[in-house]
């Protein structure tokens, strides 16, 4: 195990009905807020009114960021940092997915910085300070709802990138707030949260049996939910399982003492800064094929995934073929909930493909399983085609 330090100071307040906790954590934060939300899915639900309520009773004076995109852009951001200059904003409260409270982060880390809030995401500055941030998560994938991770996109140079930002003060979920969000979104989620316990479950490093079956719970309880869920979208305790599980999977629970990968992430997000596809859409073409490429760095890793996540009975195989029968049970796992297969899924053909594995690597080779470099990240893109 590595040596680590864990610090995570976000506040999670979980279940039914705990939105009226809202009151008196605006109280806590200031008079002035930004509420920062997306394309109306708020406001059809009924969420944005009492919303409103509770800020009105906290005595809250509340401006508006809405319009929020998935794959969330600078350019918004930069109108939100605008409107807290202007308004004297002491805080804000991002009502969404992973997108709005991404966008969020991005306005409460650019407001106390001079020079251009996209330094941060491009890796010549780092944040030194913020506006303290509270969130009313909607949709179950992210867990930037309890890290303090935040992925923009600049759309005028087509680059995704993430940063490290700000922890959200606190994080209210309840569950039923995820009734409504639509089949794919469901599905891009938990194809989401899977992937980030892979990127933290594939390693070289040893010695970890804690974490490892932390991670193995994760996406046992994401598996034996998923078609739970999708049966039934209203099933409170299938969403709240599925919920729990995307703030765990990314929370910083699941990287202490491990020495973790995130090259998968890097090459979905080249291709949704070209593409604009939805991030969990992305990740289920691309990790199976990742699987594929790198498994026998460490095929006794894939032997455990194959053995505990899938109970594939190894008995009379090599260890090959149980390794590349977990990856077909992957496979198998996000054909079966609905979620895209292939790139052509999108009509991404091979047009691109080479800037594409260009933008995954613009800071060097990525990954810690395998390094990958441009060369390597084509044809993995290739594979999936
Ligand atoms: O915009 P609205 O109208 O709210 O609709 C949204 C959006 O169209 C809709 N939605 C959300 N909650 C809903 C709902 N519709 C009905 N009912 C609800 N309750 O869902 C759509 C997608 O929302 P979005 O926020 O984009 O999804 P998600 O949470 O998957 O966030 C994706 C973004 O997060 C980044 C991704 O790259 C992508 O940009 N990531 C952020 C991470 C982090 N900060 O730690 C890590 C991730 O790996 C990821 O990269
Ligand atoms: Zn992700």
């Amino acid at each position: 195990m590595n040596n680590f330090v864990y610090y995570n100071p976000t506040q999670l307040i979980f279940g039914k009905g705990q939105l009226s906790m809202l009151k008196e954590k605006a109280q806590q934060l200031g008079t002035t807020v930004l509420m920062v939300y997306g394309g109306g899915s708020i406001k059809r639900s009924g969420l944005y009114d009492k919303i409103l309520a509770l800020l009105s009773d906290a005595g809250c004076r509340v401006l508006e960021l809405p319009g929020v995109e998935p794959n969330p852009r600078l350019s918004t951001v930069k109108k939100g940092i605008d409107i807290c200059r202007q308004e004297g904003v002491d805080w804000i409260l991002a009502v969404g997915g992973g997108s709005v409270i991404d966008a969020s982060k991005a306005v409460a880390v650019g407001v106390p910085y001079e020079g251009d809030v996209w330094d941060f995401y491009s890796r010549k500055a780092t944040p030194n300070g913020a506006l303290p941030l509270g969130t009313v998560l909607t949709l179950a994938a992210t867990g930037s709802e309890m890290n303090r991770g935040s992925v923009i996109t600049n759309w005028d140079t087509q680059e995704k990138h993430g940063a490290s930002t700000t922890f959200p003060t606190f994080s209210i979920l309840d569950p039923e707030n995820t009734f409504t969000v639509p089949r794919d979104q469901t599905i891009y989620g938990m194809s989401d949260i899977l992937s980030h316990v892979f990127e933290q479950y594939f390693t070289h490093t040893t010695e970890i049996p804690l974490q490892t079956r932390f991670a193995e719970s994760i996406m046992k309880t994401v598996i034996e939910n998923a078609e739970r869920v999708l049966a039934n979208p209203e099933d409170y305790d299938a969403r709240a399982n599925i919920l729990y599980c995307g703030t765990m999977a990314l929370n910083g629970t699941l990287p202490v003492g491990v020495t973790t990968d995130w090259a998968t992430h890097s090459i979905e997000h080249a291709v949704s800064a070209v593409y604009d596809i939805p991030h969990g859409g992305g990740l289920a073409i691309i990790f199976p094929k990742w699987m594929r490429y790198v498994y026998r760095e460490n095929v006794s890793r894939f032997v455990r995934f194959a053995t505990e996540v899938w109970n594939v009975d190894p008995t009379g195989k090599t260890d090959d073929e149980v390794a590349l029968e977990g990856i077909a049970a992957t496979e198998a796992f996000f054909a079966r909930i609905g979620a895209p297969t292939r790139l052509a899924d999108y009509q991404i053909g091979e047009e691109k493909l080479q800037v594409m594995a260009e933008k995954a690597t613009p800071f060097g080779p990525i990954g810690n399983f395998k390094q990958l470099h441009s060369e390597d990240v084509a044809q993995i893109l290739r594979m999936a085609l």
